[in-house]
């Protein structure tokens, strides 16, 4: 069946039938990091830290599969610095070398899902060869450091600067701390030839309150990039979600996060995001949540976003 087929067929059955199946599955394949950013409620260290083998994301991917998912996040920890080097996992690749990301892209792909996508802090050399690699910007130089640690921005652009693949994104999350460089990382996108497009989410408190952006300055920063989408600047987020994010009061109570499963880094499987298990929807920052309360209403603005989305040329705001 066609992807576009799909996509209707999933959206009347749930909305009709009152189905609850995911479209999209984020998986968290590993805990290992080569950063320790300030905002992270992620990464795990010693023996807390887990990585999986080919064999769990294989029955993982399956198992979102075969509940409707057709869209994959591979997510970290760093994604880039998972492995399996098994015996079992080296016979699944072609040359025999250790199982790595692009393994799991294509494990993707021969299940059938129509994309996979790679968040990654591109500190490695950005190799995924997925449909969309998101990369994590916070800032200008001294402000993305002080988030994510020093050196990590020289890092990210040189490797960005050697990176073809044609689908190259930013995601920014903002805190109270970097707000002031939403600008900037703005014009990083709309300068650097590699890069496609920009999304922000705001900070989620699931560890701590101290760098959540307060309701007020939320505004006041949607306001602005509410201003450069008008100016044309390649902002992913759609105006109708930002309206949203500007007070979590807004969109919690109409959330549609099943939208999205998660199986996190522990094996655990979850039917919605795991903020709602965390208790931090009253904060939620999270612009994926907003665009999913849209979908549901088929507002055009998040369909037109959704569909741009892997299409590797800038959107046309
Ligand atoms: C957990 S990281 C994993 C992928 C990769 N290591 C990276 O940094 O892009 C994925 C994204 O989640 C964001 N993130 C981490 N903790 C967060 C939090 N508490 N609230 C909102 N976003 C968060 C990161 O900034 C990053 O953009
Ligand atoms: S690079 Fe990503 S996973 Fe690692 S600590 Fe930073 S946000 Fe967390």
């Amino acid at each position: 069946m066609s992807e576009m087929l799909y996509y209707m067929r999933w959206f009347f059955s749930c909305k009709l039938l009152g189905r609850r199946k995911p479209l999209q599955s984020v998986i968290f394949i590993t805990d290992l990091c080569n950063l320790r950013c300030q905002h992270c409620n992620v990464v795990k260290e010693g023996p807390a830290a887990r990585t999986k083998t080919l064999e769990q994301i294989r029955d993982e991917l399956q198992y979102c599969y075969d509940h409707g998912s057709r869209m994959v996040d591979f997510e970290g920890g760093e994604p880039h610095l998972w492995k399996d080097a098994s015996d079992a996992a080296r016979a699944s690749t072609a040359d025999g070398s250790p199982a790595d990301i692009n393994t799991l892209v294509e494990l993707a792909a021969q299940l059938g899902f129509f994309s996979s996508t790679v968040t990654t802090n591109a500190q490695l050399p950005i190799t995924a060869n997925s449909d969309l690699i998101w990369i994590s910007i916070d800032g200008s130089e001294a402000t993305h450091d002080e988030q994510r640690g020093a050196g990590s921005y020289q890092r990210a652009l040189a490797n960005i600067d050697k990176c073809q693949h044609p689908n190259l994104n930013v995601n920014m999350t903002i805190t109270n701390r970097n707000w002031r460089d939403f600008h900037s990382v703005a014009n990083l996108v709309r300068e650097h030839p590699h890069l496609n497009r920009m999304s922000f989410s705001f900070y989620v408190p699931y560890d701590s309150r101290e760098l959540l952006v307060p309701l007020q300055l939320r505004s006041q920063i949607i306001d602005t990039a509410l201003q450069l989408k008008r100016e044309g600047y390649p902002l992913m987020n759609s105006a109708a979600a930002l309206d949203l994010l500007r007070d979590p009061a807004r969109f919690v109570n109409r959330r549609q996060c099943w939208i999205s499963n998660f199986i996190l880094a522990d094996g655990s499987r979850l039917a919605t995001c795991p903020g709602e298990l965390a208790g931090v929807c009253a904060d939620c920052g999270f612009g994926m949540a907003a665009e999913e309360v849209l979908l549901w209403s088929l507002h055009p603005q998040m369909v037109k976003a959704g569909l741009s989305v892997r299409q590797p040329t800038r959107p046309n705001n």
